[in-house]
């Protein structure tokens, strides 16, 4: 899509992210561009955790490759201090840390490596659907 027709139509900045985030004429292997489109959570609709509004503390301000079983169900830290990013740890169960948010439960449809959000301010949780790049994310101060 040319940027005349995106300007013209005053697309979403959030949809614009996600196109050029998961565009096939991405060059770099080594980001979430590579991939063609966002994956879905087939446990989305099947817990509260994901109707949580509030975002976690960002982690890193940008994604990680992981690779996924389709037979196994993973949780996704939202809370963003976990040790084994982008994994949940268990340390919003810390009573003394004060942490209200909950880790995100997910599969995924095929077993093979996915990029799963850092920042945790992604809109598709866990998946990384380049809200990294935002400009407020990079310059937030980790
Ligand atoms: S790391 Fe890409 S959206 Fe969070």
């Amino acid at each position: 899509m040319k940027m005349s027709v995106i300007l013209r139509h005053k697309l979403p900045t959030q949809w614009l992210l996600k196109q050029i985030c998961y565009s096939t004429s991405a060059k770099s292997s080594n980001d979430a561009a590579s991939a063609k489109t966002i994956p879905k959570n087939l446990l989305e609709d099947k817990q509260t955790a994901n109707l949580q509004k509030e975002n976690g503390a960002i982690f890193d301000k940008r994604p990680f490759k992981l690779h996924l079983d389709k037979e196994k169900t993973y949780s996704w830290c939202l809370c963003g201090k976990s040790k084994s990013q982008p994994l949940c740890d268990g340390t919003h169960k810390n009573e003394f840390l004060k942490i209200k948010l909950r880790p995100i439960r997910f599969k995924v449809e095929k077993t093979g490596d996915y990029w799963l959000c850092n920042c945790k301010h992604t809109t598709h949780r866990p998946f990384c659907d380049g809200t990294h790049k935002q400009q407020h994310i990079q310059d937030a101060v980790k």
